[in-house]
């Protein structure tokens, strides 16, 4: 992958493709961590001299122009991280053109979610073209990790028009998920939790071959869940509301987990192991949370949005954890890990 250390950036008009898909309710975003994430190549496009600093990203799924998924909320968050940025509701008009040349040196301008215009998941070169047109963009840096497993204009077609290389956030999600799977220090423990078994079963066929230990827990344990390998430990107990619903594992499973960890080098965590939207049945988790986020000299990798949700605010009450990466791909750390092909990445 062509990184962007060491390119000239000096004087360039560059277009920086972000993950800006954020959880929002009422307009209000719940979780900025993609937000976050956008910053250190944002500062160093900035430190490295570029002149104007173009943001592109998708906000949901919509079909044609909806409100409620513009992007302009996003510009207060991001405000106040790096200050200094704009909005425009659109993405390839005339009025793009007068922003951006009105733009001073090192200003950062926003444009409306890519997936109101068909051109995006089209992976039309036209659409992409337009857009490099009326911002004069001369670079493209590719930093929405969790977008690179989709083939749109913004993922592939724009890398194939302009000079285009990985932002800090795409490296560092990539060498990170790399190691765990290609050369992990051992034991190698995958967690896995949630609630979709047809999404989780292929991550644990393929870490069959590659992790060392196998923990399930979460609805995939609760639905009864099995399989007989000397490597994969299921929950087998669980805490139950008065219907005998099962909503998370039970004490002996935690504890089990717990000490299935304990000479872990690397660990993946990926999928909640109880019902955490309701704080009585997140006792499993936060466990997790806390194990994983105390460990020392050890590879931490958490993955899929509920699960890196529910860390970040299990940190937000004890800043003491820490992991090593808090991962912003959902599906796209999953295909990363099951060694699919991104064509986000392929392009770069
Ligand atoms: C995600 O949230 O996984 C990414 O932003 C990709 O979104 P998509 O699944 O709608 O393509």
């Amino acid at each position: 992958m062509r990184a962007i250390k060491g390119v000239d950036f000096k004087g360039k008009t560059v277009i920086v493709r972000v993950d800006y898909n954020v959880p929002m309710e009422s307009g209000k975003i719940v979780d900025d961590l993609r937000i976050r994430a956008s910053v250190p190549t944002i500062e160093m496009l900035r430190e490295g001299g570029a002149a104007k600093i173009i943001l592109i990203s998708h906000l949901g799924r919509p079909e044609g122009v909806t409100p409620e998924l513009s992007l302009a909320p996003v510009v207060k968050v991001l405000d106040k991280l790096v200050s200094r940025v704009s909005f425009i509701d659109s993405v390839d008009s005339e009025a793009v053109r007068e922003k951006v040349s009105a733009m001073k040196e090192g200003e950062v301008l926003l444009l409306e979610n890519l997936r109101f215009y068909p051109g995006e998941e089209e992976n039309s070169e036209e659409f992409a073209q337009g857009i490099i047109d009326v911002t004069g963009a001369e670079v493209f840096v590719q930093d929405g990790f969790a977008v690179v497993h989709r083939a749109h204009a913004s993922t592939d077609a724009m890398a194939r028009l302009l000079p285009a290389y990985a932002g800090l956030l795409v490296e560092r999600e990539v060498e990170m998920l790399s190691k765990t799977i290609s050369d992990p220090e051992r034991p190698l423990v995958l967690i896995i939790g949630g609630s979709k078994v047809e999404d989780k079963s292929p991550l644990i066929e393929k870490f069959l071959g590659i992790a060392d230990r196998i923990l399930v827990g979460g609805k995939i344990a609760a639905d009864g869940f099995k399989l007989d390998d000397p490597k994969v430990y299921v929950a087998e107990d669980f805490d139950t509301d008065m219907e005998g619903t099962k909503l998370d594992i039970g004490p002996v499973a935690t504890a089990k987990f717990a000490e299935k960890l304990m000479d872990a080098k690397t660990v993946i965590w990926n999928g909640v192991l109880g019902k955490v939207e309701d704080p009585a049945y997140a006792t499993a988790s936060t466990i997790m949370a806390e194990v994983l986020g105390e460990k020392e000299d050890c590879l931490t990798v958490i993955c899929g949005g509920d699960t890196t949700a529910f860390v970040e605010k299990t940190m937000e009450e004890h800043p003491r954890l820490k992991y090593g990466l808090i991962s912003t791909g959902g599906g796209a750390a999953l295909e990363f890990l099951l060694g699919k092909e991104l064509p986000g990445l392929k392009v770069l």
